[in-house]
C-alpha cells in the first residue's frame, strides 16, 4: 500500500527521499509527499497523483533539509488530493503512515474536545495529532511517541520527525512492515529495503509493535512495553540496479522476460539434476500425518494455490482446500490439529493472508509460507519458509513471482508424492524432467511476442473477453483474465470451460473473444467441444495449445499460440506466460499505465 522513508543525512535529503519514493511508487500513486526539517521548523511539499506531480512542485518551490520523511499514497481514509496526501503537520512534527488507524474517530472525538483541529479526511492526520498533544502536554519526543502508539489501534508504520529535534526520528510498526537503514552518520527508515536499496545494504527490521528511535548515530528499539530490544543488522542482497526497466519499457514486461532465470534460480534450490530428485530442506511435519492441507492466498497468489490442489491430489493423493485468504479469515473454519496451513504471498505483507496465517497458527496447524521478499512479516511468523528467487517485482501485475510460486508449488508436491509413497522413482524422476525443462521452454514461448502482439490486436477493443479452461487449465483461464482486466481495464472473466453452458455461454456472441487454453493433457478433448460450442455461437476464439492441438483445431480458430509440447504436469507454468503476454500487448494498445493500474497496489497491507 503506501511507501514511506525518511532520512537523517549529512547532507540535502531531498533526492534521497524522491529517489527512494521513486523505488515505493509501486506501493500506492494516489499522492506524494515530503516534509523535511528546516531552519524555522517543519516544511513540507505535497501533490496529488503521481510522484512526477511532486516533483515538478518541487522544481518551482524548493525544499532541502538534513532530515526528511517522505510518502507516496494509497488512499484508503479520504479522497486522492493534495489535502489528504502525507506527509501530515503539525506545529510540532510531521508524520508518514501506512495502514489504517482504526479507532480515529474516538481519537478525533477526544482531540476535537481538547481544541484540535483538522484540515484534512484521513486518519493519519489523527495520529499526528495525538502525537503532538503530548508534545503540547509537556512531554519529550520518545515519551510523547510511546504514549500515542498505546492509544492507536490497528495495522500500521509511522515514521515522525520533530520540530527542534533536527538529529531524530522515530519509526514504528504494527502489522505493516518498516526497515531502518544503517549509513556511514547517517540513518534511514524505509517500508522495505527496495526503498533503501542504493542508500545501504545494512539492514535491521522492526518486529510486530517495535518502535524505533534514530540518531545519525545509530537507532535504539524499543518493543511493545517500551523495554529497549536489539534486532540484528542484516546484509541484504537487493542493489539498485536490480530496479531498474534495463532495456524494457515497462518492469512488467522485464519481469515477464526475467521467467526463465527466475524460475531456473528457483528450481536450483530444491532439484538435484544427477538424480533427478527433488530435496526440500528438513520440514517439521510428517507429510503421512497430515490430516489436511489447507491452502490460502489472494489474487495472482491464490490461483497459484489452486493450480497446487490438483498437484497435490494427484500426485501425493492429499487432501487440500484453497481459500481466499479474505474470507477464510473470518469464516471460522474448524482446523483439525496437526494439518498444514501453506500461505502464498509475493509480498509476505497481504493483511488479509497475514491474518489467516496467524488464525491458522492459534488453530494448531503447521506454518508454511511461499514467499518472494525476504523478511517478510508471513516469513517471520511461519514455522517454514520457502523463498521464491524471483527477485523483486515491481510491476503491480505479478508475472514472475507467480510463475516461481508454481515452481515452488510443484517442488513440494513432488516431495509429498514421494514421501507418501504415492509416485515411485521412477515417476518422481519423470516429473522432474519435466520440471527441469520449463526454463528453457519458457524461454521459447518468449519468442512468440511478435504473434502475441498481433492478436493484441485483435481483442483490444473488446468490451468483454472471456477465458476458459480445464484442470490446471482453469486457474490459468482465471490468472489471464485477472491479468487482462487489471492492466487494461477491460472486463474478462474466466471460468472452468464445463460450466460454460451453466450461466456464461448467454454472453458468446461476435463481440466476445474467448480465450482457450488447452494443452495436450486429459481434458483436451472436453475443452475441444466447449470451444466448438463457443464457436458455434460466433465466438472469436483465441486458442492456446501446442504443436498437436494446434494441428486439429487451430485452423478453425481466430488465433492461435503455438506452446511447446510439454508433460502435462508443467503445462500451467508455462501457459501462464502467453496470457501474460496478451494482457501487457492489449494494455500497451489501450494505453494505460502498464506498471501503475489505476486503484491497484502492489503490497496490499490494508484489509
Ligand atoms: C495480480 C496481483 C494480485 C496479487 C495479490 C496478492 O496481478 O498481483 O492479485 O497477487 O494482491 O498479493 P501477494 O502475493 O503479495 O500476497
Amino acid at each position: 500500500m503506501c511507501g514511506i522513508i525518511g532520512v537523517l543525512g549529512k547532507k540535502d535529503v531531498v533526492p534521497s527521499l524522491i529517489g527512494g519514493l521513486k523505488r515505493l511508487e509501486y506501493r500506492g500513486y494516489d499522492s506524494a509527499g515530503i516534509a523535511t526539517l528546516t531552519e524555522g521548523g517543519i516544511d513540507r511539499r505535497r501533490a496529488e497523483g503521481k510522484l512526477v506531480n511532486l516533483e515538478k512542485v518541487l522544481d518551482v518551490n524548493g525544499l532541502t533539509g538534513l532530515a526528511g520523511i517522505g510518502h507516496t499514497r494509497w488512499a484508503t481514509h479520504g479522497v486522492p488530493n493534495e489535502v489528504n496526501a502525507h506527509p501530515h503537520m503539525t506545529e510540532q512534527i510531521a508524520l508518514v503512515h501506512n495502514g489504517i488507524i482504526e479507532n480515529y474517530r474516538e481519537l478525533a472525538d477526544e482531540l476535537t474536545g481538547k481544541g484540535y483541529k483538522f484540515e484534512s479526511e484521513t486518519d493519519t492526520e489523527i495520529a499526528a495529532q495525538l502525537i503532538s498533544s503530548y508534545i503540547d502536554d509537556g512531554k519529550a519526543p520518545e515519551e510523547a511517541m510511546a504514549a500515542a502508539l498505546k492509544q492507536l489501534h490497528g495495522a500500521f508504520s509511522l515514521a515522525v520527525i520533530f520540530k527542534n529535534h533536527d538529529n531524530l526520528m522515530i519509526g514504528a510498526r504494527r502489522g505493516a512492515p518498516l526497515a531502518v537503514g544503517w549509513g556511514d552518520g547517517e540513518m534511514f527508515l524505509g517500508s522495505d529495503a527496495l526503498a533503501l536499496a542504493p542508500l545501504t545494504v545494512r539492514i535491521s527490521y522492526l518486529e510486530e509493535d517495535d518502535w524505533a528511535v534514530l540518531t545519525r548515530d545509530g537507532a535504539t528499539f524499543y518493543d511493545k512495553e517500551g523495554t529497549q530490544v536489539e534486532r540484528p543488522i542484516k546484509q541484504t542482497q537487493l542493489s539498485g540496479a536490480m530496479i531498474g526497466k534495463g532495456n524494457h519499457r515497462h518492469f512488467m514486461m522485464k519481469e515477464i522476460a526475467e521467467q526463465p532465470a527466475v524460475m531456473g534460480e528457483t528450481l536450483n534450490a530444491f532439484f538435484n539434476p544427477k538424480s533427478r530428485t527433488i530435496t526440500l530442506p528438513d520440514l517439521p511435519f510428517d507429510w503421512n500425518e497430515l490430516p489436511k492441507v489447507t491452502i490460502v492466498a489472494c489474487g495472482t497468489s491464490f490461483y497459484a494455490g489452486m493450480i497446487a490442489k490438483y498437484w497435490f491430489e494427484g500426485i501425493a493423493d492429499l487432501n487440500v482446500e484453497v481459500d481466499i485468504a479474505s474470507e477464510f479469515r473470518y469464516r471460522q473454519m474448524p482446523l483439525k490439529k496437526g494439518g498444514l496451513a501453506l500461505f502464498i504471498s509475493q509480498s509476505g505483507e497481504t493483511a488479509d493472508t497475514l491474518a489467516a496465517l496467524k488464525y491458522a497458527k492459534a488453530n494448531g496447524q503447521h506454518i508454511a509460507s511461499i514467499v518472494n521478499v525476504e523478511e517478510s512479516s508471513m516469513g517471520r511468523e511461519s514455522d517454514f519458509v520457502f523463498h521464491t528467487q524471483a527477485g523483486p517485482e515491481i510491476g503491480v501485475a505479478s508475472t514472475k513471482a507467480f510463475t516461481c510460486q508454481l515452481v515452488t508449488l510443484a517442488c513440494i508436491a513432488i516431495d509429498a508424492g514421494v514421501k507418501r509413497g504415492v509416485i515411485n522413482h521412477e515417476e518422481e524422476a519423470r516429473l522432474c524432467a519435466a520440471l527441469s525443462e520449463v526454463p528453457a521452454r519458457a524461454a521459447e514461448i518468449l519468442d512468440s511476442d511478435e504473434n502475441i502482439k498481433a492478436l493484441a490486436e485483435e481483442i483490444f477493443e473488446a468490451r468483454d473477453v472471456l477465458y476458459i479452461g480445464r484442470g490446471t487449465g482453469y486457474p490459468i483461464a482465471l490468472e489471464g483474465a485477472l491479468k487482462l482486466k487489471e492492466i487494461s481495464y477491460i472486463h474478462a472473466e474466466g471460468y472452468a470451460a464445463g460450466e460454460l453452458k451453466h450461466g456464461p455461454i448467454a454472453l458468446i456472441d461476435e463481440m466476445v473473444p474467448v480465450i482457450v487454453v488447452a494443452p495436450s493433457d486429459p481434458y483436451f478433448e472436453k475443452t475441444a467441444s466447449n470451444m466448438q460450442e463457443v464457436m458455434a455461437r460466433n465466438a472469436r476464439v483465441i486458442f492456446l495449445s501446442d504443436a498437436e492441438g494446434i494441428k486439429q483445431l487451430g485452423g478453425r480458430a481466430l488465433g492461435s499460440i503455438e506452446l511447446p509440447t510439454v508433460d502435462p504436469f508443467v503445462a500451467p507454468i508455462l501457459y501462464a506466460i502467453p496470457v501474460q503476454i496478451l494482457a501487457y500487448h492489449v494494455a500497451v494498445l489501450k494505453g494505460t499505465d502498464v506498471d501503475q493500474p489505476r486503484n491497484l497496489a502492489k503490497s496490499v497491507t490494508v484489509e
